[in-house]
């Protein structure tokens, strides 16, 4: 992460395919943004080695993929039409509106905690202070007041203001509604999972940091549904240390993570922390661990008039299974891995090269094929398609191969391959690694059965 400020990381991605600004020939959409070629690559990789992890070789978790518009009466029973706000307030000179929250917390540089304050100390602090608009540098604020993060759309069937639909603030919820169906048709035994990845949105007001915070995201999300408390604090600790190993196994240094609990549970949770990660703009949430008791499926019981009971086959005994829950942004991460693996290196000739040391389970492309001279890109491409069958490749035959080569690394494609004279005649290949600079030679076969071993997750 050598000398990496977000101005420098943003900049970056916009030149090389990795990100670029919402709606950027219409000047943009504040906290919007485009992934690019190579960050799609790179988040669809992420969000691979996720569910790899946590549904495919995770014993009885099972996915779904539920519908981002869900009936209104689920936001009733989960609490966000009640309570999913921010406290907001705005500027009076510059009509820019802000968080109280955040406005306290860069003021005060983290050392106030601001989750522990009412709306009332929030507000005291901001007067006592003096805190200026961060946008105009006037103090001159309206008070704060709570903001529905939820966006609502309508179906304008009836044109009547109960025709609301919420757009969802997070994936959770298809989970917890769909418990009953997938047990039914899994026959599932507690304990079980349910795991979901897709887009979500919240109405945030928290403009910079990239893509740290934005109005549409993706999260992660994994239930696991277990007995009773004792059980649920158990898989607590347990999931707590898979969410960690998970990010060891990308490469994570573990002094660029720490977990933080939650001083201030919600009133649903027994226990809570955030895995935080040592962004260039300081440490802070990267995924979150919750042991939720059994509050989603006992609420939607309730409101939904469904019976949520599990009946265990053995037992015949009857519960509500309670819930552990791992919830962690596709975006967040990938935010968190192109911070992480950025290095800036000073070569033996003086040059530096930007380089990305992705592990190659989540590199956008795993093989860039250059042919050395341009009367071989007829071989080139022969060779190009015949590794793509196998995995994600470019191909670039533009500029010197030094140059090539430092547009692989800057976008962490862990090898080069090289088309030669030597190719054409014996169907052998240069292949450069990024890490080490370091060649051989091998052969085709031997090149797609060394790239498959080493994009293992
Ligand atoms: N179901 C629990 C839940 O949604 P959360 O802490 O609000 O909990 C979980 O969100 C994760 O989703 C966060 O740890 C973060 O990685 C990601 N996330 C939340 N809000 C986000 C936003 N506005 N932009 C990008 N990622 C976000």
């Amino acid at each position: 992460m050598k000398n990496l400020t977000m101005d420098k990381l943003v900049a970056h991605c916009k030149n090389t395919g990795i990100l670029y600004p919402g709606s950027d020939i219409y000047d943009g959409l504040a906290n919007t943004w485009d992934y690019g070629p190579v960050g799609v690559e790179l988040k669809n990789n992420i969000k691979r080695i996720w569910w790899k992890r946590f549904v495919q070789e995770s014993e009885n978790s099972y996915g779904v993929d539920a519908a981002i518009m869900m009936n209104p009466r689920v936001w009733e029973a989960s609490g966000h039409v009640q309570s999913f706000t921010d406290p907001k307030m705005d500027c009076k000179s510059c009509k820019s509106r802000m968080r109280a929250d955040t406005l306290i917390e860069n003021f005060s540089k983290g050392s106030v905690d601001v989750d522990a304050m009412t709306n009332d100390e929030m507000q005291d602090y901001i007067n006592e202070h003096k805190i200026k608009c961060p946008v105009c540098g006037n103090f001159d604020w309206t008070p704060i007041r709570q903001f529905q993060l939820m966006f609502k759309t309508s179906r304008n069937i009836t044109g009547d203001s109960n025709d609301v639909i919420y757009l969802r603030p997070e994936t959770a919820q298809g989970e917890f509604v769909n418990f009953m169906n997938i047990q039914r048709t899994t026959r599932a035994k507690v304990p079980f999972g349910i795991a979901q990845v897709g887009k979500a949105f919240r109405n945030e007001i928290t403009p910079g940091n990239f893509t740290f915070r934005t109005i549409e995201f993706e999260q992660m999300e994994h239930q696991w549904f277990c007995k009773n408390e004792e059980e649920g604090f158990k898989y607590y600790k347990e999931y707590k240390d898979k969410a960690w190993q998970f990010l060891l196994d990308i490469g994570f240094n573990k002094d660029d993570l720490k977990f933080k609990d939650h001083e201030k549970l919600a009133h649903y949770a027994k226990a809570a922390t955030d895995i935080i990660f040592n962004f260039p703009f300081g440490w802070n949430e990267l995924n979150g661990i919750h042991y939720r008791t059994d509050y989603d499926l006992r609420r939607h019981q309730e409101y939904s008039g469904k019976n949520m009971m599990y009946i265990d086959p053995v037992t015949n005994e009857k519960y509500i299974p309670h819930d552990v829950e791992y919830s962690i942004g596709a975006d967040r991460l990938t935010l968190a891995i192109l911070c992480e693996f950025y290095d800036e290196e000073t070569l033996e000739n003086g040059e530096t090269r930007i380089v990305y040391h992705f592990h190659p389970a989540i590199a956008p492309y795993k093989v860039a094929v250059l042919p050395l001279q341009k009367n071989m890109s007829e071989k080139a491409k022969e060779i190009l398609k015949k590794l793509s069958k196998h995995f994600m490749c470019t191909y670039d035959e533009s500029g010197s191969i030094g140059k090539r080569y430092r547009r692989q690394d800057q976008i962490g494609t862990p090898y080069c391959v090289t088309i030669d004279f030597e190719t054409l005649e014996n169907e052998t290949i240069t292949i450069r690694d990024r890490d080490t600079m370091e060649q051989k030679r091998v052969s085709i076969d031997e090149l797609i059965n060394f790239v498959k071993d080493k994009i293992e997750f």
